[in-house]
């Protein structure tokens, strides 16, 4: 079983359905709102966890009505949540909006988690346990590095899942082992991206993408669902990857691939992700396992 390290965001997700999403200045009707607790690193590390692996999560809650609600998740499926810590303030929260044809819009408002800026002695021990850290960008990019050198120095694979894109220093790309990215983050961090050991793309429909150290290329197609919600997907799909690392990339990818679609069929980042035993049903009846 692989010990996963998630160093990163935890938020309360605000999720109101609609048919179509609003131009500028234009009000609409909504269907329906449900409240689901998300955050990359959370919905990431509930995804490594119900793909198999051990997992601890280090990230920060606020002081307000949602900070039990998102400990609660975690520990509900088996996360550990010794190196989760409450802050002063709100928790992090995202507005996010879902059309009829499943696709999302997302405000984030980093609330604790911007107020992830040190890492304890016990936060680093519990990196340099690990076998994968995954780490994501909706925590200041310093305690990434800090957690990626750590981690690096003690034998701990480093994966990054750059989201919400934004441009880094070439200290912290230095440290990455695996990067998991969509097309777009792929072409904005084109130049950063080629010195990374492997690069795993995500396809949205069309599956993935998988390139590592000298030239060797995979790919693994799409499963065919009915997309109800997209949001949360790529983190099922860089939490399950990370599970599987261990198996190789084809395994860890046909894995990675199954389970981020089966995320798109439910609405919710965390409520989405599928059981193993779910992702098992469809890579059999595919022949892929
Ligand atoms: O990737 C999906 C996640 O992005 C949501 O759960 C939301 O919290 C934002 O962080």
């Amino acid at each position: 079983m692989a010990r996963i390290v998630v160093v990163g965001s935890i938020n309360m997700d605000l999720v109101t359905t609609v048919g179509r999403r609003p131009a500028a200045g234009e009000t609409v009707s909504g269907d329906g709102f449900a409240l689901v607790p998300g955050g990359k690193g959370s919905n990431q590390a509930i995804a490594a966890r119900r793909a198999g692996a051990e997992v601890e999560f280090v990230g920060a809650v606020g002081s307000d009505v949602f900070a039990d609600a998102l400990r609660k998740v975690l520990r509900e499926d088996g996360v550990g949540v010794a190196r989760l810590r409450e802050v002063d303030g709100p928790c992090g929260i995202a507005t996010i909006v879902v059309d009829a044809g499943g696709e999302n819009t997302i405000i984030v408002v980093a609330g604790a988690n911007g107020r992830m800026t040190e890492l304890s002695t016990a936060d680093l021990e519990t990196v340099a346990g690990a076998d994968v850290l995954l780490c994501q960008l909706e925590i200041p990019v310093p305690t990434v590095l800090a957690a990626a050198r750590h981690a690096r120095a003690n034998g701990t694979v480093v994966l990054l899942n750059p989201s919400p894109v934004r441009d880094l220093p070439d200290d912290v790309w230095a440290e990455v082992d695996i990067a998991v990215v969509n097309e777009g983050e792929a072409a904005r961090l084109e130049s950063a991206l080629r010195d990374v050991p492997h690069v795993v793309t995500t396809l949205g429909g069309a599956g993935a993408s998988y390139r590592g150290p000298g030239g060797l290329a995979l790919a693994h197609p799409g499963f065919p669902v009915r997309v109800v919600d997209t949001t949360g997907a790529g983190d099922t799909f860089t939490g399950a990857l990370a599970a599987h690392w261990h198996e190789g990339p084809a395994a860890a990818l046909a894995w990675a691939c199954a389970a981020g679609a089966l995320a798109t069929t439910k609405l919710g980042a965390s409520a989405s992700v599928p059981a193993a035993a779910e992702v098992e049903a469809v890579l059999a009846a595919a022949g892929a396992r």
